[in-house]
């Protein structure tokens, strides 16, 4: 029997998550402009784009924007009238990032708030209710990310947090420091009773819960 591992990753990305000219360009001008290269994997973007078109959210925010390669994926999962507010600390990575949503047309769906997540968060929230957060940032921030997204999505909203796996080092029996902090997430995540949660696994597994109504 099979387990997920690369050529299956393939067979998704060739079939359901084939990048068009813009994200092309956004994931290779990324690293070229002097950011890490350590945006999600495109089938991780279309699982994206899918719960943000299965949640036909109108209000998303993403935490950690980088270069916008997610955020891009994210941004045309949208419903019609829609938008994304993704956050990112790095006025460098926000500047590169803008350039890459208004080179993919995105300009007028995305926009980009510079500023540590934790404080732009609390002023974000009489915005909200929210219908999809991912969150893709420090690893630490993981806990307060996640409480005020479930306190800031409506019942039914979506949230998605990247890298569950770690790599594969989240099942090493002698996991400690920054894997640990995301066994720990996962496991509170998994025993929530405001979500129902599971981890999708294709690429670096993606940590998902929908807000339930209780
Ligand atoms: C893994 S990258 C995001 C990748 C992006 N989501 C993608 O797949 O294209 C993490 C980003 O989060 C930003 N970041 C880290 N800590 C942050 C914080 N406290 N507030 C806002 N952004 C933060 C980093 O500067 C970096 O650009």
């Amino acid at each position: 029997m099979p387990t997920y591992n690369d050529p299956l990753s393939e067979y998704i990305t060739q079939h359901f998550a084939r990048e068009d000219r813009a994200l092309i360009n956004t994931r290779q001008q990324t690293p070229e402009k002097g950011l890490p290269a350590i945006n999600i994997k495109a089938e991780e973007g279309r699982f994206l784009q899918f719960l943000a078109a299965a949640a036909q959210a109108k209000k998303a925010v993403e935490i950690g924007t980088l270069g916008g390669y997610s955020g891009i994926w994210i941004a045309r999962g949208l419903a019609p009238g829609g938008k994304l507010i993704t956050i990112e600390k790095s006025a460098k990575h926000a500047g590169v990032a803008r350039e890459h949503f208004e080179a993919a047309g995105l300009a007028g769906r995305v926009e980009v708030v510079v500023g540590d997540a934790h404080q732009v968060l609390e002023n974000l929230a009489p915005q909200g209710p929210f219908d999809l957060v991912f969150i893709d940032a420090e690893k630490s921030g993981y806990d307060a990310y996640y409480d005020w997204a479930v306190e800031n999505v409506r019942t039914g909203g979506i949230i998605a947090a990247h890298n569950a796996f770690r790599s594969g080092n989240i099942l090493d029996p002698n996991i400690n420091g920054d894997v640990r902090t995301t066994d720990n997430f996962n496991r509170r995540v998994a025993f929530d009773p405001r979500v129902i949660s599971t981890i999708f696994p294709a690429g670096d597994g993606t940590l998902i819960a929908v807000k339930i109504d209780r």
